[in-house]
């Protein structure tokens, strides 16, 4: 008898999902006697029956391809079991929908948000496995997400490249990487493209101290510097405060962005003149990197094999370099936040890398 499997892709997009997805399907279609559902625009296509019968074919040509074949969109879970204005109860109908297109399985591709809904159907009944992608690598228990390295190389270029105009120059630039609750990729790409300072979510800045790590490279007779910001790093003040002050005292910024309040600061204190550049979602476009195509590759493969043993309520992960499985409950909704004691904020450390604090 045929195994009936949906596939989603929900929340914000990465390159590595089409390999993931492709991982799921060939393996599938090679160890069981697999017919693949895939659902458009994530959890939306599930409460609104969206959804076509996959083809094999459909599954060809897309390991390099960046973004996702499916579609994906943001359906928030908080309000997952809130009743909108179109009047729809959401996981009633994920779960009608479910029936309705005779799924025995559902594969889930996403983040935090996706997985506590992954881990809400999970619990209503629904056999659900999940498969953690995102740039931000802040999926608990994965040593890493896919997508994670891709965004990692893209950012790494961009300061790369900065590199010569800030020496030609003479200028602070301040690059501003994606990431508003975790900093890996500001920490991973910082340090791979030898910024100087990198400002970080989980380890709040003085300003004062990025300005002396200028002033202290100018009288080393070296003309430029290079800050790696992530999108939500904050100051020493702001880690002060509480959530919603600080919400309510960032409305009032001049500047939206971090990295030009930051250049701004840094001007003013050092006379230095700054610049800010903001890569932004090209760090989640394209194709994905040898590294994410692997891991992209094994985690949908791994998703196929807990299918063929019936196992379910998990999502894929890497523990220790070894491709494995956590609870959906145990990791849904748990955040992953760079500590500062990690090995590799130590080793930038140990290389005079400043984190402003
Ligand atoms: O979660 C991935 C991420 O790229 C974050 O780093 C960033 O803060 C956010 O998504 C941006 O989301 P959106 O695509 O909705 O602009």
């Amino acid at each position: 008898m045929s195994i009936r499997i949906g596939i989603l892709t929900s929340g914000g997009d990465c390159p590595g999902l089409n390999a993931a997805i492709r991982g799921v399907a060939r393996a599938a279609y090679q160890t069981l006697d697999a017919e693949i559902v895939g659902i458009r625009a994530g959890y939306r296509g599930l409460i609104d029956g969206d959804y076509q019968v996959m083809q094999q074919s459909q599954f060809s040509g897309i390991l390099t391809m960046g973004g996702t074949i499916l579609g994906t969109s943001r359906t928030p879970f908080r309000n997952m079991r809130v009743v909108e204005e179109d009047n729809v109860d959401k996981v009633h109908a994920m779960k009608m929908n479910y029936r309705a297109m005779r799924l025995d399985c559902l594969v889930t591709l996403g983040g935090n948000g996706t997985h506590k809904t992954a881990n809400l159907l999970a619990k209503e009944g629904l056999n659900v496995i999940g498969l953690p992608k995102t740039i931000d690598n802040d999926i608990f228990g994965t040593d890493f997400t896919f997508g994670f390295h891709t965004a990692v190389d893209i950012a790494t270029d961009v300061i790369d490249r900065i590199h010569t105009t800030a020496a030609s120059h003479s200028r602070c630039m301040v690059i501003e990487i994606m990431g508003n609750k975790a900093g890996w990729l500001t920490l991973y790409a910082g340090l791979a493209g030898g910024a100087d300072v990198i400002l970080l979510p989980e380890i709040p800045y003085d300003i004062n101290k990025v300005a002396r790590v200028i002033d202290e490279r100018a009288r080393l007779n070296k003309n430029f510097t290079i800050i790696a910001v992530a999108e939500g790093a904050i100051t020493v003040e702001e880690a002060a405060m509480k959530r919603k002050e600080r919400e309510a005292a960032q409305k009032e910024y001049e500047f939206r962005h971090v990295s030009q309040r930051v250049a701004a600061a840094l001007e003013r204190l050092t006379g230095v003149e700054s610049r800010t550049v903001i890569p932004g979602h090209m760090q989640r476009g394209g194709s994905p990197c040898a590294y994410d195509r692997v891991l992209s590759t094994q985690f949908g493969v791994h998703a196929a094999r807990l299918i063929k043993e019936g196992r379910f309520g998990l999502t894929v992960a890497l523990k220790n370099g070894t491709i494995g499985e956590n609870k959906l409950s145990d990791v849904a909704g748990v955040p992953k936040p760079v500590n500062p004691e990690d090995q590799v904020v130590k080793a930038a450390r140990d290389i005079n890398v400043s984190f402003g604090d």
